[in-house]
């Protein structure tokens, strides 16, 4: 399988800190590749960085065969990368349906200038829009919420709220950083079902997540930082029995024979 993601010497230095330290890694084509480590070790770094939302130190990000480190979020999104942030970015006051749409024009640089020159076509893209978000929200088991102001709902319709954002473009590669926090069991088992039918219908899945359950159930492969450096990477039964990733972040309840 080709390589969806190549990451070489990526370094982030912010005033007086290293963030991420010359961290090189490859995501293999049609995995669940998860990125670990105790908090504050880089992981949302590594993917702001990936997605063009924080310039990079130094280092490449190659998506396929093309380098896309230096190109700023826009750029990258247009080459089929999406991405969750790790705090919500939704818009509270608005419906469950216009922050999908808002998802889809956020994407599309030109959106201002085509509804000057052409109010028309802004018009037909509005309504495609529309309709992707209704495909979406169904998809998600949301389209009953879809009037429903986001600050109403329950956090787990929140989180969902903010995947089907993300699956809007028909992204072919989703960077999640902590999707399933702050869910209880129930919202996050329906959660992670959804994520796999998101990676069976065809979306490569880049995983930030501190749930164990959830990383050493769904993963293909994981790589673990901590303090900004990469200390191992596997299967998800070689990272549970590795003693440095054992000492340094899971401690020993997950070590399997
Ligand atoms: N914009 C910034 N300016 C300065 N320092 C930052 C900035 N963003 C992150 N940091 C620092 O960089 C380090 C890595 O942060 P990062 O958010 O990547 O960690 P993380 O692994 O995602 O942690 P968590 O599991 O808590 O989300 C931390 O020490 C953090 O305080
Ligand atoms: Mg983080």
């Amino acid at each position: 399988m080709a390589n969806v993601l190549t990451v070489e010497h990526l370094t982030k230095k912010f005033a007086g800190l290293t963030a991420v330290n010359d961290l090189s890694f490859t995501m293999k084509e049609r995995t669940i590749h998860s990125l670990i480590g105790p908090n504050g070790s880089g992981k949302s770094t590594t993917i702001n960085m990936c997605t063009g939302s924080l310039p990079i130190t130094s280092g490449t990000v190659k998506y396929r065969d093309e380098i896309i480190s230096g190109r700023v979020l826009h750029e990258v999104a247009s080459r089929n990368i999406g991405r969750t942030f790790q705090n919500l970015k939704l818009f509270g006051s608005m419906t469950v349906e216009e922050n999908l749409m808002v998802g889809m024009q956020a994407q599309m640089k030109d959106g201002i200038l085509k509804f000057l020159v052409s109010p028309a076509s802004a018009k037909a893209e509005e309504k495609r829009a529309n309709e992707r978000a209704m495909e979406v929200l169904d998809y998600i088991g949301m389209y009953k919420y879809r009037n429903e102001t986001v600050a109403n709902l329950a956090y787990g319709q929140q989180k969902l709220t903010e995947l089907g954002r993300s699956i809007m473009t028909a992204p072919k590669l989703l960077f999640l950083d902590e999707p399933a926090a702050g869910l209880n069991p129930s919202e996050r088992v329906e959660f992670v079902k959804i994520l796999l039918k998101v990676f069976d219908d065809g979306i490569d899945l880049f995983l930030i997540e501190h749930n164990m359950d959830v990383v050493m159930n769904i993963s293909n492969y994981i790589t673990v930082i901590n303090f900004g450096s990469k200390i191992a990477e596997g299967t998800p039964k070689e990272i549970q029995n590795n003693d440095e990733v054992i000492a340094a972040y899971l401690g020993s309840q997950f070590k399997k024979k």
